[in-house]
């Protein structure tokens, strides 16, 4: 068969007998887009702006990593949503507040994870990243069950307590090795979660044990241990419990954001390899006017600093 690549509106399509493939041994995706579930809005403060939002810390994150961002809305069809799936090129589930079972956010995030699965599994690689909530969603989508407990740290900046696992992990591959001492050591990852999984309930969990390695735990206020990073075993699909966009994109001062030297290092390198992973990643719009409106540049963030943590959120 006779396969040729074209530049094609400044993006690499592959095309095969004409048709484009979106896929192609060994190449490399430098346009990356990730797609963005919007969250419920739940704070008071918050509604008049809309219904559904995005702070704009994970934005920053995911762009900062050299990809763009396109926001997702929830209570789309199942058909609108594979379209989108086709389009992009990873996926982060942000932090927030709403049930991880029964909310809107909690049904699309469970029709791009099946998607995630099916593509990753037919050699379409595809990558997942969830952030405190979106890393307790992923445990709930793995496990096919909610194995939340109380495990609340609320405010708090540690240290990880790696495993063993980290050391060999892709996440922290390129980290150097003063950083992962400064990991082990600072308090370099922000905590603001009063649920999580405990160390005990994973290892206990055959579905959870199979599908992630864990590289890293820390202790709750109740002084349970519960875990705080995990990937993939097979799949390109990574859990932080903790907040990396927090160190370089939030700035309450009443809030335990690690602003260090070493913190600000950690969120870059994470977003970089999660960036990474992305493009290799060869999904693509149709066509470029598809894809400029679906981006977050459509959006003008607010000023929200006054009256909660985040500094900007958008709102649709
Ligand atoms: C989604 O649909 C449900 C049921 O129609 C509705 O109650 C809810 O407000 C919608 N959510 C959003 C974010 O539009
Ligand atoms: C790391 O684990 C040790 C031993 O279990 C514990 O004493 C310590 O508090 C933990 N550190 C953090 C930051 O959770
Ligand atoms: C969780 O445990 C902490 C510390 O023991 C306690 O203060 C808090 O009220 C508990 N939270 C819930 C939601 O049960
Ligand atoms: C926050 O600031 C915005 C504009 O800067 C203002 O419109 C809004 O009323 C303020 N909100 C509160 C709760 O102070």
């Amino acid at each position: 068969m006779l396969r040729l690549c074209t530049l094609v509106y400044l993006y690499a399509v592959c095309v095969s007998d004409g048709f484009p493939t979106g896929h192609l041994e060994g190449s490399v995706n430098d346009r990356p887009i990730i797609g963005m579930l919007t969250q419920e809005v739940v704070d008071d403060g918050m509604m008049r702006f809309g219904k559904t939002y995005i702070p704009a810390s994970y934005v920053k994150y995911v762009e900062s990593g050299g990809s763009r961002v396109m926001p997702i809305r929830l209570n789309q069809t199942l058909p609108e949503y594979e379209k989108i799936f086709k389009s992009i090129n990873g996926m982060m589930f942000i932090g927030g507040a709403v049930d991880l079972e029964t909310s809107d956010y909690a049904r699309a995030a469970k029709a791009f994870y099946r998607l995630a699965v099916e593509s990753n599994d037919a050699g379409d690689y595809f990558p997942l990243w969830g952030t405190c909530m979106g890393f307790q969603l992923l445990t709930v989508l793995v496990a096919g069950e909610n194995l939340l407990s109380n495990t609340t740290a609320e405010n708090v900046a540690f240290p990880l307590n790696l495993t063993v696992e980290a050391t060999s992990s892709r996440m922290f591959e390129s980290f150097p090795t003063d950083l992962m001492k400064a990991l082990s050591q600072e308090d370099l990852t922000g905590n603001f979660h009063h649920y999580g999984v405990t160390e005990k309930t994973f290892r206990g969990n055959e579905k959870l044990q199979q599908f992630f390695s864990v590289l890293s735990t820390n202790i709750a206020e109740n002084g349970v241990e519960f875990v705080s990073t995990i990937e993939g075993r097979k799949y390109p699909f990574y859990g932080v419990q903790w907040h990396p966009e927090v160190n370089r994109f939030q700035w309450d001062p009443d809030m335990q954001f690690p602003h260090s030297h070493n913190a600000v290092r950690v969120s870059s390198l994470l977003s970089e390899f999660f960036i990474n992973e992305a493009r290799k990643s060869l999904h693509h719009f149709d066509k470029p006017e598809e894809e400029e409106a679906a981006l977050i540049y459509n959006y003008t963030p607010v000023y929200v600093g006054n009256f909660s943590g985040y500094e900007q959120c958008y709102f649709f």
